[in-house]
């Protein structure tokens, strides 16, 4: 029975891609996966200053499909296959709707959505001209992908939660239906985790916001960061082996009224 669970969830000598390695929930992957015994890659704009052991960093902004096809490259000289590939980096911009310049909707659209889309379409034209195993691929969405922010917890805060950041994340939750089907037939399984608000300790939301916040929560609270990555340790494994083009939202069932 021991063998039967451990098997079904293993996930020892997987390469997996996480991109956004450096941010809040890419660091809780980073440590997740390797403490699974998997082999880590971490993308994003700016490296950790310390070197974290058995995990290689790519430098790369996932906006630029060239850049995204070079990390790419690096990426399977280290194994020659990615197993896991999870779209996690992504931005926000806060500033009032009625001042938003276009250059903040540009950059939202283009690291949520356009991001997101080349990391997948260059990894599906890899797989196609390598003959690679193919890769399962898990899309970070967000809750404000599927409900409206509730103004009333923003009221009196500066980070109003933008309409761009939620368009491009339900744009993400959509692609991976489309994905999930598109890419079926080549054995590729596609899905997106959803979370809700996830406490900061190193950089905290303010006592107000928590309050407000825990107050239209069901579960009175915001998510720890860690109650984020078993959705999506999960997802990688085999125990969802027959699961593609869902989405699982974490948000302690804030979606649910
Ligand atoms: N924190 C939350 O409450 C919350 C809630 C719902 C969804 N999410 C989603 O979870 C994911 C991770 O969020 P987080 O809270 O860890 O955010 P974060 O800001 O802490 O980390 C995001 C990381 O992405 C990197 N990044 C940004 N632009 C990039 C680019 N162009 N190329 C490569 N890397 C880039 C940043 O450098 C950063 O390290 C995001 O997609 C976010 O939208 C977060």
């Amino acid at each position: 029975m021991d063998n039967y669970i451990a098997g079904l969830f293993d996930l020892s000598n997987k390469v997996v891609v996480i991109t956004g390695a450096n941010g809040q929930l890419g660091r809780e992957l980073v440590m997740a996966y390797t403490n699974a015994g998997s082999i880590v890659i971490g993308w994003d704009l700016s490296l950790p200053k310390i070197e974290v052991d058995n995990v290689k960093y790519i430098q790369v902004d996932v906006s630029k499909k060239e850049g995204v096809i070079h990390a790419l490259e690096e990426s399977l000289k280290i194994n020659n296959k990615i197993d896991v590939f999870i779209n996690n980096a992504g931005v926000s911009t806060f500033e009032p709707f009625e001042q938003r310049p276009e250059e903040k909707i540009d950059w939202v659209m283009d690291v949520n959505l356009k991001g997101t889309l080349f990391c997948i379409q260059g990894i599906v034209n890899l797989v196609d001209k390598l003959h690679i195993p193919p890769p399962n691929i898990i899309n970070i969405g967000s809750f404000y992908g599927v409900i409206s922010p509730d103004f009333r917890i923003y009221e009196d805060g500066d980070r109003k939660n933008s309409e761009i950041y939620g368009a491009t994340k339900a744009g993400v939750i959509q692609m991976t239906k489309y994905f999930a089907v598109h890419l079926a037939e080549r054995n590729i399984r596609v899905n997106a985790v959803s979370p809700g608000g996830i406490y900061n300790p190193s950089s905290p939301q303010s006592e107000e916001f928590v309050t407000k916040y825990s107050f239209r929560c069901p579960m009175k609270r915001m998510a720890n960061v860690e109650e984020i990555t078993g959705a999506i340790l999960y997802l990688s494994s085999r125990a969802a082996s027959y699961t593609t083009g869902q989405n699982i939202i974490i948000d302690g069932g804030m979606s649910c009224w």
